[in-house]
């Protein structure tokens, strides 16, 4: 991997010019950085969100369930892919959290574990519900527990990335400033492994 940008000045970002100075940090950063591989995760899991927040008022509006319903197939596929989210969340949670704690960042650390640890569950029943939806006892009540978790999901998730985004990678980008340290960083994300919609590193399913 070339280091030498690495070593380059971080951008500031800015409270009121966040989505500008965004654009410079994340164009600073050399592809497959492991900061680089996390924003574009994101922008892949907005997209998700988005999906989601499309599909699941269509789904509120069907009578029953439709066997071959495109919608409720496009949940499924939605639900498999957040739930795929859980080794981008892994490579947060045991290499970059700690490599900024071990820097004295502690407190927005703690906050995103405990929002991983929110959104985990309801990811996981969200792909139950989806992949039963066609034997729901109460098509009612499954239509009632997607409503709730999607909205939880979608809004949520969204928060956090952007906390993430704006706050939490360009301080990580601040403290961690050794390109042998971000070396030792990448060198354990890939041993944990990437998503199946990774840019670049998935299998594109
Ligand atoms: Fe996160
Ligand atoms: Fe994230």
């Amino acid at each position: 991997m070339e280091t030498e940008r690495l070593t380059k000045p971080v951008p500031a970002v800015r409270p009121d010019r966040v989505a500008e100075d965004l654009e410079e940090l994340r164009a600073s950063l050399e592809p497959g950085h492991p900061i680089d591989t996390l924003y574009r995760e994101h922008d892949e899991i907005l997209r998700f969100l988005d999906l989601l927040e499309e599909v699941n008022p269509r789904i509120q509006r069907l009578a029953a369930h439709e066997p071959g319903n495109r919608d409720l197939a496009l949940l499924k596929h939605l639900a498999e892919h957040l739930v795929a989210a859980e080794k981008h969340h892994a490579r947060e949670e045991d290499v970059l959290f700690p490599a900024l704690e071990a820097r004295g960042l502690t407190g927005p650390t703690r906050v995103m574990r405990v929002e991983h640890n929110q959104f985990r569950p309801r990811k996981h029943r969200l792909l139950v519900l989806a992949e039963n939806a066609a034997t729901a006892p109460d098509f009612a009540a499954f239509q009632t527990e997607v409503d709730e978790i999607a909205r939880f999901i979608a809004e949520n998730l969204r928060e956090h990335i952007y906390k993430e985004n704006a706050v939490l990678y360009p301080a990580a980008l601040r403290l961690i400033t050794g390109d042998a340290d971000w070396e030792v960083i990448k060198e354990k994300c890939d041993a944990i492994g990437y998503c199946c919609f990774t840019p670049g590193k998935g299998t594109g399913h």
